[in-house]
């Protein structure tokens, strides 16, 4: 069991977290997914409910175990993940950890599609979905004090990231290399950058769980301006 400290270093704090894949219906029997087992968002959570944060943890389908001792708000889609997030708002930190689709099928019907005996191939349109880390990171009223992405990059990770942080506008981004040889995705481990305003730190492969609990501490940090 979690062990929660009342008096933890965070306790007072409300913080939100997003965390798993997204599934994008296609027909009632079919979605879009992604890889994401929800591992790192569960193990962020249990981190941040041991230094005494009150946590929300908004998550899409999962595979990962709930975390211990928060407030869940399931959802399917990224749109009902960025409407729960609003929900929640205010808070004093926000992590996005969850790996959301970044495209829904347009019109996705009521009824299941069916092959036809000419063997027509069905083709869908894409629809960009809200990119809900954005929207956060650039609320004028009502936003974090703290707002943390993950940047999920194959090629030119701390380019990429980067440029990801400045163009949505949170304050932290956590890089991680998903390429599958990395193992990453859907692994036991997580091996990432941390990228602030102030400069990049490159993180040892680790432990979702010690990530998680390195992360808690660096988030106490910044929150509370005291460094134990
Ligand atoms: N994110 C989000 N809403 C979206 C897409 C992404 O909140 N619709 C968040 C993720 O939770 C993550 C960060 O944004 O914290 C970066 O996600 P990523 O997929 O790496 O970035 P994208 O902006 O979607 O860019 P791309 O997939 O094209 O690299
Ligand atoms: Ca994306």
């Amino acid at each position: 069991a979690t062990n929660v400290l009342q008096n933890g270093p965070l306790a007072g704090r409300h913080i939100l977290i997003t965390s798993g894949p997204t599934h994008e219906p296609i027909d009632p029997v079919r979605y879009i997914a992604n890889r994401s087992s929800g591992s790192q968002g569960t193990a962020i959570a249990n981190a941040l409910v041991a230094l005494g944060a009150q946590v929300t943890f908004v998550t899409g389908p999962a595979r990962a175990a709930l975390p211990e001792g928060c407030r869940v708000i399931a959802v399917e889609t990224a749109r009902e993940m960025r409407q729960a997030v609003e929900d929640t708002l205010p808070v004093d930190a926000a992590i996005f950890a969850a790996a959301v689709a970044d495209w829904h099928v347009r019109n996705a019907g009521n009824s299941k599609i069916k092959k036809t005996a000419k063997g027509d191939i069905p083709t869908f349109d894409l629809v960009e979905n809200p990119d809900i880390l954005a929207q956060v990171s650039q609320r004028v009223t009502g936003r974090p004090d703290l707002v943390i992405g993950f940047a999920a990059e194959t090629n030119d990770v701390i380019a990429n990231a980067t440029k990801k942080r400045t163009r949505k506008g949170c304050d932290w981004i956590l890089a991680n290399d998903v390429s599958p040889e990395t193992g990453i995705m859907g692994g036991a481990e997580n091996d990432v950058t941390l990228i602030t305003s102030s400069g990049v730190t490159d993180w040892p492969r680790a432990s979702k769980q010690a990530v998680a609990q390195r992360l808690a501490r660096e988030i106490a940090k910044s929150l509370t301006g005291v460094h134990n």
